[in-house]
């Protein structure tokens, strides 16, 4: 097999322009081509956002003043008055999904009551959303509540989302007492008898946490007899209390809500300040979704 010679024409690299030791050419091709993705990319990700926006179930333009409770009577936001921060981050997502909510001051370490064995953060945790049970079991106006941290972020379909599970619980059993739309529990949905599949809805059986749990009047007022001693911290009570089926719970076990925490936060119940490991992320994160509108609104 013959080769054939070509004749090798080298270019005369002294006439060509050169940008550090580049050629020109190559420079020109390197921006052009950068420039035409980023264009690319910016107009995918655009269209992305708009065509979630008129997806999205809530669609209202801004400043409209019309905000939900998601269906529940109330949503309240336990908030100790030392953290003003966590409600300026909170906001940004209420605001943005339209979520109106009633501030709860949580109890001090001070006001909780004195016991020896466990730290007092956990029992003015215990205290504050005692204090929001007894508000859903006697206010005439609360038939159920939404009881909320305020070291959350949302999913992005909460309202689809959450219509859709509660009218599952309600059509399961009307007479619900809680349910979970966040927990920090990774084993839900393997250990639990599911509901509805398809809206990952189970029976509870190990909701770790309580930055996002809804509560009928009914289960209210079992909760207040329930937890009336303290004995663990408020997430092991409540787990008691739903593993003797003394109260009828329900979980997401692909969470709605999750907890958030912006860089420099730190937690009042754990004594090091550190946080405790999340459970499962958001599909669609409401604050990602922010963030990312911010990002774009600068560029
Ligand atoms: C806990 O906080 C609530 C709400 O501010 C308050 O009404 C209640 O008296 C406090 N409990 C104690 C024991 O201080």
């Amino acid at each position: 097999m013959a080769f054939q010679n070509f004749d090798y024409v080298p270019l005369d690299r002294s006439t060509q322009k050169r940008i550090l030791g580049v050629p020109l050419w190559r420079v020109a091709l390197y921006l052009l081509v950068s420039i035409s993705a980023t264009a690319f990319v910016s107009v995918l990700t655009t269209r992305h956002l708009m065509s979630r926006r008129k997806l999205h179930p809530l669609n209202l333009p801004a400043n409209t003043g019309i905000a939900t409770t998601l269906g529940f009577s109330q949503i309240f936001v336990i908030n100790l008055d030392s953290r003003p921060d966590r409600i300026t981050q909170l906001n940004e997502v209420t605001d943005f999904l339209h979520l109106s909510y009633e501030r709860v001051r949580a109890n001090t370490s001070e006001e909780a009551p004195d016991d020896n064995h466990t730290p007092s953060s956990h029992r003015a945790c215990w205290l504050s959303h005692m204090n929001v049970y007894h508000r859903i079991a006697n206010d005439p106006l609360i038939e159920d509540a939404l009881i909320a941290e305020d070291d959350i972020d949302f999913s992005l379909d909460l309202h689809m989302q959450t219509a859709q599970v509660m009218r599952a619980v309600r059509n399961d059993n009307p007479a619900w007492d809680m349910v979970y739309l966040g927990h920090c529990s990774g084993v839900e949905a393997q250990q639990s008898k599911v509901v509805d599949a398809k809206l990952s809805l189970y029976r509870s059986t190990n909701p770790i946490c309580t930055h996002g749990y809804a509560v009928s009047k009914k289960g209210a007022r079992k909760l207040l007899q329930v937890m009336e001693k303290f004995t663990d911290p408020l997430d092991l009570m409540l787990i008691h209390a739903v593993a003797d089926h003394r109260v009828e719970s329900y979980s997401v076990a692909q969470p709605l809500i999750v907890q958030y925490h912006f860089s420099g936060d730190r937690s009042d119940i754990n004594m090091d300040g550190g946080m405790n490991d999340n459970g499962d992320p958001l599909v669609m994160s409401t604050r990602e979704r922010i963030d990312l509108l911010k990002l774009l609104q600068q560029s």
